[in-house]
């Protein structure tokens, strides 16, 4: 499990698992605000091409991208890299999305019982991996792909919103 904005962190952890049927790859991109403000390209795009790629692409009806939105800097982005649109495509990997809130509660939350202040990215990863260890109980295997630390989101009051959740 990775979180998703272009695809790089995710697909680097996915490619020791590809070929073991018995792993599922899951990614997670930013779910935003909601319906109309997300970045979730491998969800929710369609087939075009951004920036010389062929891939899953948030876009209108001439092809132009769409105005994205997540508190994840890093997350916001119209499209993902076509290996991922690739397994999306054959079913391989599974994507979900994360809400804003939803990921800075888990931010928060690791910081809190690991010491750990993960980037706002890699949190949307966390918040799911909290989602699917509580459906899948004890005895699951979960590998969470922390692509970064969140040192640089400590300004401000975004962590201070994870809190009040
Ligand atoms: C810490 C961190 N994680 C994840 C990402 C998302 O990018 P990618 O999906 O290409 O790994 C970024 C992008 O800037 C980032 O800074």
């Amino acid at each position: 499990m990775a979180c998703v904005g272009g695809g790089s962190n995710a697909i680097g952890a996915f490619t020791a698992f590809l070929d073991d049927a018995l792993v599922r790859l899951v990614g997670v991109e930013a779910g935003g605000t909601g319906r109309q403000r997300h970045a979730a390209a491998a969800g929710h795009g369609t087939p075009g091409v951004l920036h010389g790629s062929f891939s899953l692409v948030l876009q209108d009806g001439d092809g132009q991208p769409l105005p994205t939105h997540s508190v994840a800097a890093g997350l916001d982005y119209p499209a993902v890299g076509p290996e991922h649109a690739l397994l999306a495509t054959r079913g391989r990997a599974t994507y979900v999305s994360v809400e804003d809130d939803d990921a800075l509660a888990a931010a928060t939350r690791c910081a809190r019982l690991e010491g750990i202040v993960p980037a706002l990215e890699s949190a949307h990863a966390l918040a799911h991996a909290g989602r699917l260890a509580a459906q899948l109980g004890a005895g699951a295997h979960l590998l969470v792909c922390l692509s970064g630390s969140g040192d640089h989101d400590l300004y401000g009051d975004v962590l201070a919103r994870g809190e009040s959740r």
